[in-house]
């Protein structure tokens, strides 16, 4: 019974929670809304008219995080401003290293990491520190080429003699885990939901690659601020809304709201002061004439940034660009705030239950082994539509209130194999999913896959995916579901040394499941599963009570 345990403390429902909130208003919980509260997001979208009442307590309270949403980035923001990244010689001393950056003021915390070279990340206490280490830094000497003069965050350390002492720092780990890996730790795991914990332990953002990618975003925007001297350059997308896993894209949005305020309502007596400025014919223009010079300015003078690409024909105009020395692909676009909410919303999914993100690392995984989503833009289903899939189908799931631990424990085991289950026999032909509603609707046109982007409610976020892909998707996902119903009847213990649970689903389709395959003989996997539903629907009345009285659907295929 334990075994799924591990994933079944309180919550499924917290999901539920969200929907629940918007239903019954009048039973207020406080902890969403403390989350719920800041203006202009995705809260006070929610939170509109919103009644203010006694607060009740709903025992969840633990769960909800610390941090609303703009708290945690702004805090993170502070710490980058405070946060120099230096490329080290590769035989450094550690203790001698943090004496001598010491010089400049107490140090925080720092970590070291490998990627084409060795590189500290160092978080003063102080701002002032950074600029006490600015100003005894010296301009590279001269060498056959000039040297452009940007006194960025990003050093250079060297060494005035060589030293013989070994290196002995401790390195963060950046990168994911090769398959390798984690098909063997996979196969540690005591049970599905077990291997669906350690997956998601494996791929998260740790902690440092957090703090890496806040202070990509904090170089970034030095650069911006050339131009633009109050902007912010926030990171959104999955670095920030918890679905983030090792190696992903940095997405960043450059904020021009506080420039944008500055000429707006300061008025005084009879006088309101303007500047001056430059009119073009509208926003889409002013956001490519944006885009275009801080690319061209990371492009020349941003050490480290490489390959720059200015995508200004795009639906959402972007510079694409590597950051070299932590590693990142970045996108950066700006106009874009919609996004940041949307970040913003998965935040507060991801962080009212476990579950939701082991859950939605288990199905982005799974469809990136098989080809089903693309680091390449196309007709594929991105990793962002699959997120909204996995939110609509928890906010669906029955019971749709607070369940007992229980129904909570049933429905811990079952998640992923509903998962496939539902999507596998979900009628994309004729209805849309609506994660604001958190039900399916009727779909507005004949796109393949219809979900509604819950914030610009006449768009559909998957408009992209084609009907094959859509297909694959589909006919996958009942394989998917096939094979974790034969897991239910056998489980880890009667695998022997086959691949099972989440492996079986990992591996390539074909050569795949060519071990299962020998276990029994398989017809194609929707014949199957046709089968195995035909068969359910025939024996339903006859095996739907079981000598206890109890329901229980018969499995025999
Ligand atoms: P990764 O694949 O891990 O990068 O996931 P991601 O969520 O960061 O996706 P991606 O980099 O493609 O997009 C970044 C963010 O842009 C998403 O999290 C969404 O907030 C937003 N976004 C992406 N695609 C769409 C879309 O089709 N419509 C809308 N409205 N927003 C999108
Ligand atoms: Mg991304």
């Amino acid at each position: 019974m334990c075994r799924f345990l591990t994933m079944a403390v309180p919550g499924v429902g917290l999901l539920t929670r969200l929907h629940l909130y918007a239903q019954r208003r009048s039973r207020v919980q406080r902890p969403v809304l403390r989350l719920l509260s800041c203006p202009g997001t995705v809260a006070e979208d929610l939170r509109r008219d919103e009644q203010p009442s006694g607060s009740v307590e709903t025992g969840f309270e633990d769960k909800i995080p610390k941090k609303r949403f703009s708290e945690m980035q702004n805090e993170r923001r502070e710490q980058a401003q405070r946060t120099v990244l230096i490329h080290c010689p590769e035989k450094i001393s550690e203790k001698k290293f943090l004496k001598y950056l010491s010089q400049h003021g107490p140090i925080n915390n720092h970590f070291f990491y490998e990627s084409f070279g060795l590189y500290a990340v160092v978080e003063f206490c102080q701002k002032e520190s950074v600029r006490s280490l600015q100003n005894e830094t010296h301009a590279p000497s001269k060498g056959m080429e000039v040297a452009i003069p940007f006194r960025s965050r990003f050093f250079n350390l060297k060494l005035k003699n060589q030293t013989s002492e070994r290196s002995c720092v401790q390195m963060s780990n950046q990168l994911p885990p090769s398959s390798k890996k984690l098909f063997e730790v996979l196969c540690d795991a005591e049970s599905v939901d077990d291997q669906l914990n350690a997956l998601l332990k494996e791929f998260q953002l740790t902690e440092e690659n957090t703090k890496l990618r806040y202070l990509t975003c904090s170089l970034i925007e030095d650069i911006a601020a050339a131009y633009f001297p109050d902007c912010v350059v926030r990171p959104f997308g999955s670095s920030v809304n918890t679905f983030g896993k090792l190696g992903c894209d940095l997405d960043m949005f450059l904020d021009l709201n506080e420039t944008r305020n500055l000429s707006t309502n300061k008025t005084s007596g009879n006088f309101l002061m303007e500047f001056q400025v430059k009119n073009v014919p509208s926003e889409r223009i002013a956001t490519q004439k944006i885009l275009s010079v801080i690319g061209e300015c990371l492009d020349n003078f941003s050490p480290g940034c490489v390959g720059v690409q200015k995508i200004l024909n795009a639906r959402c105009p972007l510079v694409r660009f590597s950051h070299q020395a932590s590693g990142f692909q970045c996108d950066l676009t700006t106009n874009n705030r919609i996004a940041l909410t949307s970040s913003e919303l998965l935040y507060i999914y991801g962080a009212l239950d476990s579950r939701v993100r082991a859950l939605v690392f288990t199905v982005r995984y799974w469809a990136r082994a098989h080809s089903l989503t693309s680091s390449i833009p196309g007709a594929w289903i991105t990793n962002f539509s699959l997120t909204m899939m996995v939110i609509f189908f928890l906010q669906t799931r029955s019971p749709p209130i607070l369940p007992t631990l229980d129904c909570l424990q049933t429905l811990a085991e079952l998640l992923l194999k509903e998962f496939f289950e539902y999507f596998g026999n979900f009628a994309f032909n004729k209805n849309s999913i609506n994660i604001r509603q958190g039900r399916e609707q009727n779909k507005p046109d004949s796109s393949p896959l219809y979900i509604q982007n819950p914030f610009e409610t006449s768009l559909n976020i998957s408009k992209n995916v084609s009907q094959s892909q859509l297909q694959k998707f589909v006919d996958l996902a009942q394989e998917s579901a096939w094979i974790l119903q034969q897991e239910d009847l056998g489980g880890p213990s009667m695998s022997g040394n086959q691949p099972w649970g989440l492996v079986a689903l990992l591996l390539p389709s074909g050569a795949n499941r060519k071990s299962l395959g020998k276990k029994k003989s398989r017809k194609p996997a929707s014949e199957k599963v046709k089968v195995l539903l035909e068969s359910i629907k025939s024996n339903r009345t006859e095996n739907f009570t079981n000598t206890n009285g109890k329901r229980n659907v018969s499995t025999q295929t």
